[in-house]
């Protein structure tokens, strides 16, 4: 369990030592990574960065916003591969949990708490849900004819049964999730057993179901009355209902889970699903708990947004808001689900077993992370359309874009300061003497933030990226125009205007580039961090005149093609 920033307890209490209230809270989740590999680009682009921009931007505007995560431990693809390694399952996802964390720290994705689904509060806070869920009638019991291996003796719950989807009928499908239409097959057709490939027979076991079908008309509702929730995903999703949604088993007779806490239940333990997205809950109030505060307040006073790929629909529209409609709403529902497409490379998919896919640990060791972070912003929209890494793409972006606009206006303004005012921000003419180029560009230093704040408010990460790329496009236009080097007279307001649209482009980089955005901030010689600054100090002009800079340096190092070469003619070819 890692815990990389700790907020400390003044967020939480007021100087008196009283529970704060926390109106301008806000609780961001990403979808949990199954704690059996790498974190890779895939992952990446659909939900950790996007929610990471958003949370950076949230906390420079004043907003408590927690970004919680965790690794998901439980479920049968775990449970196959720690026994393969011969190590317990347990010890396994410690590995990954640890790794997993290092990997997203590498990319700069800062979470407040990163737990795991094995946590103890975790295994509570899913056995007190399910006896409420009981108490409440929503849970019943059920045999049900489940595939078992002669073979391997063993039941064969979801993963372990792979064959044909019966609603779409894309073959070599999980039996618990149909990649191809993203349903969750009731029976999955011609089934086969996942690890030795021969056909299993079928035996009786009594199952736990929640009632999912008893919530349709409250989902329905929910669904049509929330305006925060994405249009295209809801109307699916309501298609979905429907058609008739099914009542969910989710109880698998496995030893590795969080075990059911029933009298005969011994051996029994909960689906995956059951217990994965309880902690988002559990691992928010135990941060919240651990800083002195009410976890439980704090969520519900809280807006919520639960960022998702589309693969994870299913889950998050219907599973989650109808357990929690099945305890009262004891914790509120989400207010925001924003939920974004995959990421393809080179135009396929990406694919673990055939090499395509790109580490990001392998990644972020070759290239300055904040290049990643970049080129995949500027791809992301908030929808669910796919999106492509491309090496080429990448490669122009980087050099055209990153360094070329944003990083030469930066290192032109600093520089040209230090050649020709020793380094001292000079003092500019009085407002009389401005000429409209100059008042144009206090404008942009004005106006600019905002109305990139809107966008990234609204989740528009792409939109906001490129409206950053504007001021920046319009300062070297500036400065282009002025000339400083030539017109001696007119060059302190120049510099004094540029250095303070360096220190605007600073503040509104840092969700984007955390890394670059803080040695910009040090090359201005301006104390504190950025991620301390406040959004809207972003439209003033804070940096006085007679201000030192710090040291200028080239921020960005170029690419070259040779590099990009090399990393096209590694794909698929890995070990
Ligand atoms: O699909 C997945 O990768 C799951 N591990 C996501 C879990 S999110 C949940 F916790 F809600
Ligand atoms: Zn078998």
């Amino acid at each position: 369990m890692r815990m990389p920033e700790n907020k400390g307890s003044e967020l939480i209490k007021d100087n008196s030592g009283n529970t704060t209230k926390h109106e301008n809270s806000a609780v961001i989740t990403s979808a949990l990574p199954y704690a059996n590999g790498e974190i890779h680009l895939g992952h990446i682009a659909s939900t950790y960065l996007p929610a990471d921009i958003f949370t950076r931007f949230l906390r420079l505007d004043g907003t408590k916003a927690f970004h919680i995560c965790a690794t998901d431990d439980f479920g049968t693809p775990i449970l196959i591969r720690a026994e393969k390694e011969k190590k317990t399952p347990s010890e396994y996802v410690d590995f990954w949990n640890r790794r997993d964390y290092e990997d997203f720290k590498s990319l700069g994705i800062s979470f407040d708490f990163f737990s795991k689904t094995s946590s103890r509060e975790n295994i509570e806070f899913v056995q007190y849900v399910f006896k409420k869920l009981y108490e409440n009638g929503h849970i019943y019991e059920q045999n049900v004819i489940q595939f078992f291996c002669t073979f391997d003796n063993k039941f064969l719950p979801d993963r372990y049964v792979v064959g044909k989807c019966p609603y779409c009928g894309a073959e070599n499908q999980y039996s618990d999730l149909c990649e191809k239409c993203g349903r969750v097959p009731e029976k999955i057709l011609d089934p086969k057993c996942a690890i030795c490939g021969r056909e299993p027979i079928k035996q009786e076991s009594k199952h736990y179901f929640f009632r999912l079908s008893a919530f349709s008309d409250r989902l329905k509702r929910w669904l049509s009355e929330n305006q925060n929730l994405q249009p295209d995903v809801k109307n699916y999703v309501i298609n979905w209902i429907n058609e008739g949604l099914q009542d969910w088993d989710i109880t698998r007779d496995l030893s590795w889970g969080v075990p059911v806490p029933m009298p005969d239940a011994a051996e029994k333990v909960f689906y995956g699903w059951f217990d994965n997205h309880l902690c988002y809950i559990s691992s928010l109030v135990k941060f919240i708990e651990d800083r002195g505060g009410d976890g439980k307040r704090f969520w519900n006073q809280s807006r919520v947004y639960h960022f998702i790929g589309k693969d994870i629909v299913y889950h998050h529209y219907l599973f989650l808001p109808a357990m929690r409609m099945g305890i009262n709403e004891e914790f509120k529902l989400p207010d925001y689900i924003p939920t974004r497409g995959h990421l393809m490379l080179q135009n396929q998919k990406i694919s673990k077993s055939r090499n395509w896919y790109i580490g990001l640990m392998e990644f972020t060791s070759t290239f300055n992370p904040d290049y990643l972070r970049f080129y995949i912003a500027s791809i992301t929209s908030y929808t669910q359309t796919d999106l492509n890494f491309d090496w080429d793409s990448f490669y122009e972006r980087i050099n055209n874009e990153l360094i070329a606009n944003i990083g030469n206006f930066v290192n032109r303004a600093l520089s040209f300061t230090h050649k020709a005012f020793t380094g001292r921000v000079p003092e500019p003419a009085g407002s009389a003497e401005l000429t409209a180029d100059d008042r144009a560009s206090i404008q942009e230093i004005e106006k600019a933030p905002q109305e990139v704040g809107l966008l990234l408010s609204q989740n528009e990460l792409d939109k906001a990226l490129k409206r950053i790329l504007q001021f920046t496009t319009h300062f070297n236009q500036y400065f282009q125009k002025k000339e400083p080097w030539s017109n001696k007279t007119t060059a302190n307001t120049t510099l004094y205007i540029a250095v303070n649209a360096v220190r605007t482009t600073a503040i509104m980089l840092e969700p984007f580039l955390p890394f670059s955005s803080e040695k910009v901030w040090s090359q201005l010689g301006l104390s504190g961090s950025v991620h301390e600054q406040q959004w809207n100090s972003a439209c003033e002009l804070r940096v006085p005149a007679g201000h030192a800079l710090g040291k200028v340096e080239p921020i960005f190092r170029k690419i070259e093609r040779a590099e990009i070469e090399k990393q096209k003619a590694k794909l698929g070819k890995r070990e």
